[in-house]
């Protein structure tokens, strides 16, 4: 049993907020159609390239039926809205107004199938002065205020930075998530589906504590905390490494102070304290003491950690053309229900033929030649 078992989307996504959401959905077992245009979808062309396939797209892509669909053809558009009847969810992170240029918005889908949950995911919505915007990920760390926040906790003096992971997308895209399966559970009550828009700009904003420190502290949050007690805490050098440690006020703070059999902490006792020994010893240590505490790892370290493989989190991924992949693990651990994502990421139109034969009824013949004349 998965907890999405039955639940089908259609998943018209591209780059990364709208594939992570989907990603979620086909490890909690929904039935995710990736829909790409004959060309392929921008991650497969994301460099470095490895034997023909981008890393981000072995990632994202994994768990989902992959089709081609030329939305743009009318035999493909009809093929589409006839898809829509029998789902449960589209799914879509083009620039706003895309979907209603194809014939395909929801207002046009909830038409077809009243039961429709219409997810999109857009830079700055599908409402507002800003909404013809496109965006990516950094577009959404600079309006949100996150390069800024990044840059005043780290280098408050140099421009401003950017995370390196893609946040402004996950946060979004995990955001969608949330708000498709409240959807379903609404649906579920009352018969009828809704769209669901949500913003990247707002999804980062939404997330961010920095605003209720700067508008009653005029600090943002890092700021606010290294002006109180737990300046102690933050990233040390040992004889060997790094760890970090955080000591909020309280317990654990006092905890600390005893371990030390000091009156108070201070920055340069703690680095004294640190410095004479390992990343090992600090971390056993620590962790004993109640202190929350991790060495700073690299990526082979966390792949080799024995808490990431008791947890499953780096999984064996078996493809087609690559062989075995290591990629990371579903991170729910549900009591009853199974997660996982550990199958492959699809070749360009792998499932055309089980999916319109599935889906559609068409014959194999049929899926042949709708590929002859260009549909597919
Ligand atoms: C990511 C983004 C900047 C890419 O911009 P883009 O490459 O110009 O793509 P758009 O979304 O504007 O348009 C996609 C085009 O492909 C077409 N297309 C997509 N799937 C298709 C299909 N299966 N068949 C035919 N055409 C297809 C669309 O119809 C559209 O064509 P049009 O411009 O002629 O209307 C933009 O999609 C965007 O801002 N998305 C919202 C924010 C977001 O999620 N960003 C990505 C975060 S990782």
């Amino acid at each position: 049993m998965t907890a999405l078992q039955g639940i089908r989307v259609l998943d018209l996504t591209h780059a990364h907020a709208g594939p992570i959401c989907t990603l979620y959905m086909a490890a909690m077992g929904a039935d995710v159609i990736k829909i790409e245009p004959k060309w392929g979808e921008m991650t497969r062309m994301f460099p470095p390239l490895v034997k023909g396939q981008s890393p981000y797209f072995l990632f994202l892509g994994r768990g989902k039926k992959g089709v081609t669909l030329d939305l743009k053809n009318p035999e493909g558009n009809d093929m589409f809205k006839e898809l829509v009847k029998d789902a449960d969810v589209v799914m879509e992170n083009f620039s706003p107004g895309t979907m209603d240029r194809l014939g395909l918005g929801y207002d046009v889908l909830k038409e077809i199938n009243p039961k429709i949950i219409y997810a999109s995911i857009s830079g700055f919505g599908h409402t507002g002065p800003w909404v013809n915007r496109k965006s990516f990920d950094p577009i959404a760390q600079a309006a949100s205020g996150y390069m800024w926040v990044t840059k005043d906790a780290l280098a408050p003096d140099g421009p401003p930075l950017q995370s390196p992971e893609a946040i402004a997308d996950t946060v979004p895209g995990f955001t969608a998530l949330i708000g498709i399966l409240a959807a379903i559970v609404s649906r579920n009550e009352t018969g009828r589906g809704q769209k669901v828009d949500v913003a990247q700009m707002d999804s980062m904003i939404g997330t961010m504590q920095s605003f209720s420190f700067w508008n009653l502290t005029q600090m943002s949050w890092t700021r606010a905390g290294k002006s109180g007690r737990v300046g102690v805490s933050g990233l040390r050098e040992t004889s060997d490494g790094y760890v970090m440690f955080a000591l909020p006020p309280g317990r654990i703070t006092d905890s600390f102070t005893a371990l030390l059999g000091v009156e108070e902490l201070t920055p340069e006792i703690v680095d004294g304290w640190v410095k004479e020994k390992t990343t090992d010893e600090v971390v056993n240590i620590l962790a004993e003491t109640g202190v929350p505490v991790s060495a700073v790892l690299d990526l082979d370290e966390v792949q080799a950690s024995p808490q990431a493989e008791a947890r499953e989190m780096f999984v064996k991924v078996d493809h087609p053309t690559m062989g075995e992949l290591v990629q990371p693990g579903f991170p729910i651990k549900f009591s009853e229900t199974k997660g996982d994502i550990s199958a492959p990421s699809p070749l360009l139109g792998e499932h055309n033929v089980e999916v319109y034969t599935r889906l559609l009824g068409y014959s194999a013949e049929k899926v042949e030649e709708l590929r002859k004349k260009g549909v597919i």
